[in-house]
């Protein structure tokens, strides 16, 4: 358990942990890499720490000569052995998808398992287009554990049922295997482009237009030479507490600026908030820059099914910014969010409830009345959710009473250090008011 006590401001400058779906694709490519790759602001969490006990499993040499960088020993595209054990995705559904898409392409049979969440969420979503290409897939009830017999693979042009970033890796990442291309797979709204991104920077052929994205198998790959910027879902709790906060004034350095993931941005910017972006940088094919966010009041705003794919890992936020806004704010066509690490409209609604809020939930969403003063507070349940934990710390700071998190430590999927930055940048010299 642990109390987030109410804060008067956000101040200060901070650097939030490194791009957690960037860590996992760069361990498991490196991980097929001919040679030694070396990935600098590597974020440590369970979930990015999963991903290099995954390769290390699969035969990959993984060191740290200095914190943060971590230096993995390619074995070659087809160079990956099925360990003795199932390999432990823990938490982590982007290692469990995107390795199988690897898998899909290796000799041998391997196991994939997770913890209870990951064994309950669907994976049949991957496991029918992997068939499709030929490697034999077998999922638990269409869950983990996931056995893959992979082999000879044939290029398919898939149109995805469900828009979802993961199951477009897996695809495109078993395409690099095919016996010729292109591998192609078609979008129903444009999810996040990581793993585009990073192909392309190794000189894989990509091709993207409006009707798919096609990938060219390879022969090989070379090494990858990574800095991995913050990641803006880590960034996301901050921006709506200094916003809500009147006073705040809080600088996020480093952080990754790519435009299909940063949709929350936006969102808070429609609602009122004064953000500023410095520092306009590229690093390893993705957009980076400082972020500088102060108070400000919010009004509210609906967000359409065709902007979730871009905002879906900080929807459990918005709920929360919807609820201190003026007026009713919705979100539509978010079915998505049931599928996540918890279903996240359920425990959204049930953490916020909690709170003195005024939300309710819809199949593909929910419906926020705005109330423009602070939380009464009271306590959040996680259901072992690290969003939603970040969710009752920012909910906390935003309190008149503050708010107790019953399982804290389930930051540690994505920001094992979220609390202790938290309480660093609070100013809790005041006594809170109505606003
Ligand atoms: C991710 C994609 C999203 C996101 C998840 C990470 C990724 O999932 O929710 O946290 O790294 O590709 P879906 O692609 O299943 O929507």
């Amino acid at each position: 358990m642990r109390r987030v006590e109410p804060a008067a401001a956000l101040v200060g400058d901070i650097a939030v942990p490194g791009v957690k779906g960037l860590c996992q694709r760069a361990a498991i490519l490196a991980a097929i890499a001919d040679g030694t790759s070396e990935i600098r602001g590597f974020g440590h969490a369970a979930d990015t720490d999963a991903a290099l006990e995954a390769v290390r499993a699969l035969g990959a040499g993984v060191s740290e000569p200095s914190p943060g960088t971590i230096r993995i020993e390619g074995v070659g595209m087809r160079g990956l052995r099925p360990p003795e054990g199932p390999i432990d995705c823990r938490n982590a559904g982007t290692v469990l998808r995107l390795l199988s898409g690897v898998l899909a392409g290796q000799e041998g049979r391997f196991v994939l398992t997770g913890d209870e969440s990951l064994s309950s969420r669907p994976h049949e979503r991957i496991a029918i287009p992997l068939r499709q290409m030929g490697a034999e897939v077998e999922t638990t009830n269409g869950s983990a554990p996931v056995t893959i017999s992979g082999g000879k693979l044939e290029p398919i042009t898939y149109v995805l049922p469900v828009a979802s970033a993961q199951v477009k890796s897996a695809i495109l990442l078993a395409g690099l295997f095919t016996q010729g291309g292109p591998t192609t797979v078609v979008e129903p709204v444009p999810t996040r482009d990581h793993t585009e991104r990073m192909l392309q920077s190794l000189g894989v052929r990509v091709r993207r237009e409006s009707s798919g994205i096609s990938v060219w198998p390879v022969e090989s790959i070379p090494p990858l030479q990574i800095d991995i910027p913050g990641d803006f879902s880590s960034a996301a709790p901050f921006l709506v507490g200094a916003t809500l906060l009147v006073g705040s004034e809080l600088r996020l350095h480093d952080v990754n600026l790519n435009p299909t993931r940063i949709g929350f941005l936006a969102v808070l910017e429609r609602m009122g908030a004064r953000t500023t972006v410095f520092n306009r940088r590229s690093s390893g094919g993705e957009p980076v820059g400082d972020l500088g966010i102060r108070s400000a009041e919010l009004v509210a705003t609906t967000i359409e099914s065709h902007e979730v794919p871009n905002v879906v890992d900080e929807l459990p936020l918005f709920a929360l910014a919807a609820s201190m806004a003026h007026g009713v704010s919705r979100v539509r066509g978010a079915e998505e969010l049931r599928a996540k690490e918890s279903d996240r409209i359920a425990t959204t609604t049930e953490a916020l409830h909690g709170l003195g809020a005024h939300l309710e939930a819809a199949p593909d969403g929910f419906t926020v009345r705005g109330v423009p003063t602070r939380f009464k507070g009271g306590s959040v349940e996680t259901h072992g959710d690290h969003r939603i934990a970040m969710l009752g710390g920012i909910a906390g700071v935003l309190s008149r009473e503050g708010v107790e998190i019953d399982d804290p430590d389930c930051v540690a999927v994505s920001f094992p250090d979220f609390f202790e930055l938290l309480d660093e940048i609070a100013r809790r010299d005041f006594v809170p008011e109505e606003r």
